[in-house]
């Protein structure tokens, strides 16, 4: 039975929405056309869960594609419910934050910096120039978007090492082994790295994966058709055994 009052903004809903909004118990997966709605529900679904008291603002997890459609999501619900949501971001906001609590247990400074793409490109250029590579033989973008794609896949320096197949790759080996020990050095991550440490801090501590298990009561993840490699283990591990 749908609590009525407060709730009125679910009559901007379709039947099927509504559904989907209310549903408790198993997970759900919304299977939509573009632009049928599937965001706008899934805001719905986080301000009404809060609302009838299923689940505490702070116990729900929301992840969006773009930092714009979190900040749009947190406004509407704070408008419609007066209540925060403390936990809506995108992966790597979300990441960024549980890192900033734990960096040390995987071995990372606290104050760690996050670099940007021009930070990582500099970087790269400079561990090429240190290795004495062309950079107009090997373009330092390849190499880094060959890096980002390995950390998406969960790929270790050493993993690609043992991978690779080819001058290229044998390249891109060479130059990621060095990132990695530059970035350690200079107390530094990338975006890619949010998301892998974090996959790994889960995997290598199961306590703090428990009490993030416990923290995240609801999770719901928009354009979850879109995730990669260790967006869908971070997502798969938060979730456990529900
Ligand atoms: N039941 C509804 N009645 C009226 N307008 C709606 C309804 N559901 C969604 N809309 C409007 O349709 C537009 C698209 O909605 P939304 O962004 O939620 O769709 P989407 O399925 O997430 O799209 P995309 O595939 O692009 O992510 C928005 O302007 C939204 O306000
Ligand atoms: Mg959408």
């Amino acid at each position: 039975m749908m609590k009525s009052m407060a709730c009125g903004y679910l009559n901007e809903l379709n039947e099927e929405q509504k559904n989907a909004v209310t549903h408790t118990g198993s997970p759900l997966l919304i299977l939509a056309g573009a632009g049928s709605g599937k965001t706008k529900t899934l805001t719905y679904r986080a301000m009404y869960m809060v609302e009838t008291g299923v689940v505490k603002p702070e116990s729900l997890l929301l992840v969006t594609f773009t930092n714009k459609a979190a900040s749009e999501m947190r406004e509407r619900v704070s408008k419609a419910s007066k209540m925060d949501l403390p936990n809506v971001g995108t992966f790597h906001s979300t990441a960024a934050r549980i890192l900033r609590k734990k960096a040390c247990e995987v071995g990372l400074v606290r104050d760690f910096v996050i670099y940007d793409t021009q930070d990582t490109q500099d970087l790269i250029k400079e561990i090429m120039g240190e290795l004495n590579m062309d950079v107009k033989r090997f373009r330092p973008g390849a190499i880094l978007s060959n890096i980002s794609s390995a950390k998406q896949e969960m790929i270790t320096p050493n993993e690609y090492q043992a991978l690779a197949r080819g001058v290229f790759q044998e390249v891109v080996a060479n130059v990621y082994t060095r990132y990695q020990q530059l970035l350690l050095k200079y107390g530094a991550v990338d975006f890619d790295d949010l998301l892998f440490y974090v996959a790994r801090l889960f995997r290598e501590h199961p306590e703090i994966l428990r009490q993030y298990q416990a923290m995240f009561e609801h999770i719901y993840v928009d354009e979850y058709q879109d995730t990669n490699t260790v967006q869908y283990q971070l997502t798969k591990l938060l979730n456990g055994e529900r």
